[in-house]
């Protein structure tokens, strides 16, 4: 399931903004794995910079606020998010799959990266190439979203960054471990959510939509792991 929403006001957009402006950036192959560094060409924010402290906590925050974000990804870790930047000279990250698990900074955890989330920081007009692809079977998805947008994909998927041709492109991104593994589940939880909000807002909670509620819930106490 790939899902985008908005995650980022304008105003933190513009925070952010200022913050990756006076970030110290350093080379992206640094944090990737084997194959991975060998696609990799990009500038990341150095994660024990000011600014990147700062990022981490502005994004994190918007994302445990967000009901779209919090509904679809059922997050029990979120991994600090990261910021790259991607501009001719470093432009893109070729063709990958990221590390199924990641340490957390210190050793204190690992997290199992079931989905992917990317937060895009530039806008559109601001360069040309950089979209996201996601390749699904059978799919191939290009994505390139408005500065404050995110997108949400399964980390199982082989993805790119096209590369970039004018400009810079800004983004941040990080990884999720769900409360619920499986995609499938996640996706039948979301819809079930979804459709169960319609019909509150149309009918209020009637013996029916509490009973469906009780469905979702008890779906939810099945698959989920805490
Ligand atoms: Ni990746």
């Amino acid at each position: 399931m790939l899902l985008t929403f908005p995650l980022l006001d304008a105003t933190e957009v513009q925070r952010a903004r200022a913050l990756l402006e006076a970030g110290h950036w350093v080379d992206g192959r640094a944090t990737a794995g084997e194959q991975a560094a060998q696609a990799k060409q990009n500038e990341q924010l150095d994660a024990t910079c000011d600014s990147a402290r700062a990022l981490q906590e502005l994004v994190t925050r918007a994302l445990e606020r967000n009901p779209r974000f919090l509904a679809a990804a059922l997050p029990k870790r979120i991994v600090p998010p990261q910021f790259n930047r991607y501009r001719p000279g470093a432009d893109r990250y070729g063709p990958h799959v990221d590390n199924a698990v990641r340490l957390l900074a210190g050793g204190t955890a690992r997290v199992r990266t079931d989905l992917s989330c990317t937060v895009f920081l530039a806008e559109p007009a601001e360069y040309d190439g950089g979209e996201l692809v996601v390749l699904e079977p059978g799919t191939r998805r290009e994505i390139k979203l408005a500065a404050g947008q995110a997108v949400l994909y399964p980390g199982t998927s082989v993805h790119e960054v096209l590369p970039v041709t004018r400009g810079a492109r800004l983004a941040s991104f990080l990884w999720v471990e769900s409360m619920v593994r499986g995609d499938e589940q996640r996706r039948l939880l979301l819809e079930l959510d979804d459709a169960l909000m319609a019909l509150r807002r149309d009918l209020g909670d009637t013996p029916p939509t509490v009973a469906l509620m009780a469905t979702y819930h008890n779906l939810l106490r099945m698959w989920a792991e805490t």
